[in-house]
């Protein structure tokens, strides 16, 4: 084999970082506002926004101030929201029945979005917790989660976002055989497009606490996610899940939480070469804002930095509340 590294003097890597045009031609990765999904909490009301105390800088909106955010999106180019409402307490029930309702937050929410921004593609959220008085992602039975028929909720659910115009459903409930179930109910309904972005290597994670909060699930959970969520000990079965969701109709798969993961993200884009996507966490973005509040790291290098990782980790996109605030700095050096 030819050697490609020859011996110092020959070889100084230093000749290609030593100005800024150089060190552009020589980079192999970039960030771009095209990567970008941007999360969004949904509350009731009009015009109200209530910040979200773990996560500086985020807020939940009502409806009609999340199409004004979609307007923003757009006009930042951002390609794609994702959609977590904060349900009305009175309507969290054991069975969960508002989560398949066609006029929950997130369905008008969806048609609100569509009407107003009909190019922006909208992400969902596919599980039961936002709507579960206690709230677990499936539902419970003498403290155990149900596996099948929390599918059948899905499906239900899956169906309702469809029909709202959804245009990704995010499975991130972790249960078995969703994504089959939910791909055939959608063919045999007439929503042959609609993608599935599955949650499919989702880690029981302490990193998950401010959005928990913010979508008013926290207070609620009942013990913790680690029968259905993964061991963030284990790797391997990450690559087995993916397998098992792309095999069953999903069309993209998400690693989460992100950066303490990037060696996920990495086995799961090269054993399978699928659109591969990774959600950078609540946690995440909260340890980012508060280090950068208390001026102990520069808050826009660290998160430009933190965005770069994943794309060099192999994702092709980033589900990251800081979206807005990337994409605008992206269009200002442009
Ligand atoms: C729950 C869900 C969670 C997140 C997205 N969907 C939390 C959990 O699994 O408890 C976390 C997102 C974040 O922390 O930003 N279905």
């Amino acid at each position: 084999m030819r050697p490609t590294i020859g011996p110092f003097p020959a070889t100084r890597f230093r000749r290609l970082r030593r100005a800024d045009g150089l060190r552009r031609l020589a980079q192999e990765n970039t960030l771009s506002v095209n990567d970008l999904i941007w999360p969004l909490f949904v509350q009731d009301g009009v015009n109200q926004t209530t910040p979200v105390a773990a996560m500086p800088g985020v807020s939940r909106l009502s409806v009609d101030l999340i199409v004004k955010a979609a307007e923003e999106a757009a006009s930042l180019g951002i390609p794609a929201l994702c959609l977590f409402p904060y349900t009305d307490p009175d309507l969290r029930t054991e069975s969960c029945e508002e989560a398949w309702s066609q006029d929950n937050l997130a369905n008008t929410a969806i048609r609100a979005i569509k009407a107003a921004v009909p190019q922006m593609v909208v992400m969902t959220d596919v599980a039961l917790d936002p709507y579960n008085a206690n709230g677990h992602d499936g539902l419970v039975r003498d403290g155990i989660i149900l596996n099948d028929e929390t599918v059948e909720a899905l499906v239900k659910m899956s169906l309702a976002q469809a029909e709202a115009g959804a245009d990704i459903l995010g499975p991130s409930d972790m249960m078995d055989g969703r994504i089959g179930a939910m791909r055939q109910a959608l063919e045999m309904a007439g929503y042959q497009d609609v993608a599935i972005m599955s949650y499919a290597a989702k880690y029981a994670s302490a990193f998950y606490g401010p959005f928990r909060e913010a979508v008013g699930a926290g207070s609620r959970l009942v013990g913790d996610k680690k029968t259905y969520q993964m061991n963030p000990a284990n790797s391997d079965e990450a690559l087995r899940l993916i397998e098992r969701d792309l095999s069953e109709g999903a069309d993209m798969v998400m690693v989460k939480p992100g950066m303490p993961y990037l060696d996920i993200c990495r086995r799961v884009k090269d054993a399978f070469g699928a659109p591969t996507y990774a959600y950078q966490v609540s946690g995440e973005y909260a340890m980012i804002q508060a280090a950068a509040q208390n001026g102990w790291i520069d808050g826009e290098k660290a998160m430009l930095e933190s965005l770069l990782a994943f794309r060099r980790a192999g994702c092709d996109g980033v589900l990251t509340y800081f979206a807005p605030r990337v994409a605008r700095i992206l269009q200002d050096h442009a």
